[in-house]
C-alpha cells in the first residue's frame, strides 16, 4: 500500500516511521506546512516531500495518514475519501459532533474507508484485557475503572484551542470504556476542577476530572483524569466482573524492583512509569498502523471506525455538559 502522510509533527513522525518500516506498505510522500519538518521525516523514511494537494491528486498513492492539527481533520477526511484514498486519521475527528456527522456522511456517500487513531485499543496489555473479557474469563462485566493521568499539563495556549479536557484528553478513555464495557453508555455524570494550573482555569478548562458512565443494563465505568502525575504517565485499567478481575498496570522503564529495610528505602520500589504517550504507546502505534494497512489490503472491516469517533465525542460532549451543570446527562 502506497501511503502519503499529512502533518509531520510529534505523532506524524511516529506514524511515518511505522509506515516506512511496514513490510506491506511504502511511505511515498510527506506534506507539512513546515518545510523543515517534512524534509526531515522524508529524509529519514526515504519518501518524497509533497503538498497536501499533490498527495491527494497522486495516482500512485492509495491511502493517507492524517496527523495535522485537529481543526483540519474533518476537511481532510472528506477531501481524501473523495479522491479515492483510504484514510487513517488521528483522533479526534472534529471538536463538533455535528461536523463529525456531516463528515461521516461524506465518507459513506463516497464508499470511503476510514480508521480513527484510538491507539490504546492496540496496546498489548489493554488488547489482551479485551480479548480475555471476550473469552468469558471475568464473566459478566460489571465495573470498569480507567485511570489516565498525564505527567504534566500542556500550556494554557494549547488548552484554549483543545476543546477542553473531556474532548481533548478523556476522549481516549471514553473510547476505552466503550471498548471494555461492550455496551453503549446511556448516562453520564461528571465533575471537574482546576487543581494543577490556574492558567488552565483562566483558559476556561479543568485539569482534574472524574466521570461515571452507566449502560442501559446497569454496567458502570469510572474514569479518573489529571493533567499531572508526579511519577510518570499513569495509564491503568481494571475490569471487574461476575467471575473475577482483570487488571493492566503501568509500563515501567525497567522491570527492576528494589527492596530495602530502612528509612525512605523501606519497602519495594520500581523504576518510574514510562514518561509519556510516545514511549508508553510505541507498540500500540505500530499495531494500529498494521491493523489499518492489513484491513485495507485484505478488505477486512476497519476498526475503530468513524462511528467510534462520533460515539466517543458524544460522550465527551455529555461529560462537558454534566460537569458544567452538575446534572447527569442522558446520551
Ligand atoms: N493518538 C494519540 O496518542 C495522539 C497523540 C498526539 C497527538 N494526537 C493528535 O494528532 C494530531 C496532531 O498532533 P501533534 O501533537 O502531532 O501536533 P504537532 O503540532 O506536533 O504536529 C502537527 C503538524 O501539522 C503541521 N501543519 C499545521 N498546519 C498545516 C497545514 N495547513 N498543512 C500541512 N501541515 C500542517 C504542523 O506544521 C505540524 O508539523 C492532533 O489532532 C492530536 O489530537 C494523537
Amino acid at each position: 500500500m502506497r501511503i502519503g502522510l499529512l502533518g509531520a509533527g510529534r505523532i506524524g513522525r511516529i506514524h511515518g516511521g511505522n509506515v516506512a518500516a511496514h513490510s506491506r506498505a511504502t511511505l511515498t510522500a510527506v506534506a507539512d506546512a513546515d518545510g523543515a519538518a517534512a524534509e526531515s521525516l522524508a529524509k529519514a523514511t526515504n519518501a518524497k516531500v509533497g503538498t497536501i494537494d499533490s498527495i491527494l491528486g497522486a495516482k500512485d498513492i492509495d491511502a493517507v495518514v492524517i496527523c495535522t492539527p485537529t481543526d483540519m481533520h474533518s476537511d481532510l477526511i472528506e477531501k481524501s475519501v473523495r479522491a479515492g484514498k483510504a484514510v487513517f486519521c488521528e483522533k479526534p475527528v472534529d471538536l463538533s459532533s455535528a461536523r463529525i456527522r456531516a463528515c461521516l456522511d461524506v465518507v459513506k456517500a463516497s464508499n470511503g474507508k476510514l480508521m480513527i487513531g484510538f491507539n490504546r485499543r492496540f496496546d498489548p496489555s489493554f488488547a489482551s484485557v479485551r480479548a480475555r473479557i471476550a473469552a468469558g474469563e471475568v464473566g459478566k462485566v460489571e465495573l470498569v475503572t480507567i485511570l489516565s493521568r498525564d505527567p504534566s499539563p500542556p500550556p494554557p495556549s494549547y488548552v484554549a484551542r483543545s476543546g477542553g479536557l473531556f474532548r481533548d484528553m478523556m476522549i481516549h478513555d471514553f473510547d476505552m470504556a466503550r471498548f471494555l464495557l461492550g455496551e453503549e453508555p446511556v448516562e453520564v455524570h461528571a465533575v471537574g476542577s482546576c487543581l494543577v494550573d490556574k492558567g488552565i482555569g483562566e483558559a476556561g478548562d479543568v485539569d482534574t476530572a472524574a466521570v461515571l458512565l452507566k449502560t442501559a443494563t446497569g454496567k458502570i465505568a469510572q474514569i479518573s483524569n489529571s493533567r499531572r502525575a508526579t511519577y510518570g504517565y499513569d495509564q491503568r485499567i481494571e475490569v471487574h466482573g461476575s467471575k473475577g478481575l482483570l487488571q493492566a498496570g503501568n509500563v515501567h522503564e525497567t522491570t527492576v524492583v528494589f527492596a530495602g529495610a530502612k528509612g525512605i528505602s523501606k519497602g519495594y520500589a520500581s523504576d518510574p512509569a514510562l514518561p509519556f504517550f510516545l514511549e508508553r504507546y510505541a507498540a500500540a502505534y505500530r499495531a494500529e498502523l498494521d491493523a489499518f494497512i492489513t484491513s485495507v489490503l485484505d478488505g477486512a472491516p476497519i476498526s475503530p471506525s468513524g462511528e467510534d469517533g462520533l460515539k466517543a465525542q458524544l460522550l465527551a460532549d455529555a461529560a462537558t455538559q454534566a460537569s458544567q451543570t452538575g446534572q447527569p446527562v442522558r446520551v
